[in-house]
């Protein structure tokens, strides 16, 4: 029994060193060890064994089992780590193939100007406010010293929706909704962005709606000079260092002093080019010191406090900036147009 026991694990093993497929290891366990196996097979024959033999042929099978089972749990082992070797093989990414790029979308270039022109504001200190586009004829207007049958009224056609409602056709109106929010507190210091509206034609530099952005500051003590470097901080920011700011004088009914502010053309450097018309300015934006009349209707006594405002045509600047041509450009969802300024 002993030589039969010694020779199926020569068979055995002979056979399991041998085997390549997890398949036929399988096999073979079931043929030496499974319950109708070689091996069991064997033992089922200890039963005519004296009690002195018993003993020494267990110990042997036992033997001759465990050294089965170890050769198959290594080859089992070896197999187990081929085929996650293959599956790491088989699913390898090839890091170094170029990706499969998604279609990503940009910025529109007016509102990249408007976050630009807010992130300078924020820098010195301003807050954004917001208002209505629907506005009353008492804030479009009134509170900003334009009367019923004021003649400045014409420069700004308006749609009106009621005698006394329509799209608000600049975002100054802001200025006195922010003073009356305010309640006679200083320092204010907002900026403004949003859509205005006027009856236009529309042409390569109009348009019925378009973005303005208002900027307003009361505090006591703030003079012209707080006006201008203001903004010449703000074209250095926006246009270039190098940039400076002219002030003509100009007439807005809700400011007195006006002006109209020109920045020094940012392509040629003043000296003269297409931009600038060969003048070697830009006009970028209206400003002036808050006419004491706003500051009333806003709350604020005029003989303790003044201010300076200043508002600007969003699509205006961009169009300097980038050098756009026609203002239709920014709302025909033209996709070659708005690629340009994906990576901008
Ligand atoms: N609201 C004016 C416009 O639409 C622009 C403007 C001019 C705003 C002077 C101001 C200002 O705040 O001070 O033409």
């Amino acid at each position: 029994m002993k030589e039969k026991l010694e020779a199926l694990k020569v068979e055995a093993l002979a056979k399991l060193q041998e085997v390549t497929d997890p398949q036929v290891l399988n096999d073979l366990r079931v043929k030496y060890l499974g319950k109708k196996g070689e091996l069991t097979e064997v033992l089922r024959g200890m039963g005519g064994l004296s009690a002195e033999e018993r003993p020494v042929i267990g110990q042997v099978a036992n033997l001759v089992r465990s050294a089965i089972e170890e050769i198959i749990s290594t080859k089992q082992e070896v197999f187990q780590q081929q085929e996650t070797l293959g599956r790491l093989q088989a699913e390898k990414v090839d890091v170094t193939l170029p990706g499969r790029s998604l279609p990503q979308g940009g910025i529109h270039p007016l509102n990249r100007v408007v976050q630009e022109i807010e992130d300078i504001f924020i820098g010195m200190g301003y807050k954004v406010a917001e208002g209505p586009e629907v506005e009353t004829d008492y804030y479009n207007f009134e509170a900003l010293n334009l009367p019923k049958d004021h003649p400045a009224r014409d420069m700004q056609d308006s749609f009106y929706l009621t005698d006394d409602l329509l799209m608000r056709t600049q975002t100054s109106p802001v200025q006195v909704r922010t003073m009356q929010a305010m309640n006679g507190e200083v320092p204010v210091k907002i900026i403004c962005p949003g859509k205005v509206y006027r009856r236009d034609d529309d042409d390569a530099t109009h348009s019925f709606q378009f973005h303005q952005i208002e900027g307003l500051v009361i505090g006591s003590n703030i003079r012209m000079s707080d006006l201008k470097g203001t903004l010449n901080q703000f074209v250095k920011e926006m246009f270039g260092p190098s940039t400076g700011i002219r002030l003509r004088p100009s007439f807005f009914p809700f400011t007195e002093p006006s002006v109209e502010v020109d920045v020094s053309c940012f392509k040629c450097g003043g000296d003269g080019c297409r931009l600038c018309k060969q003048s070697g300015w830009l006009e970028i934006l209206g400003a002036g010191m808050v006419h004491p009349n706003v500051l009333r209707m806003g709350g604020y006594d005029p003989e303790k406090y003044s201010g300076f405002a200043f508002g600007m045509g969003v699509e205006r600047i961009a169009m300097l900036k980038y050098g756009i041509d026609d203002i239709r450009y920014f709302y025909t969802n033209d996709m070659g147009f708005v690629k340009q300024f994906k990576g901008i």
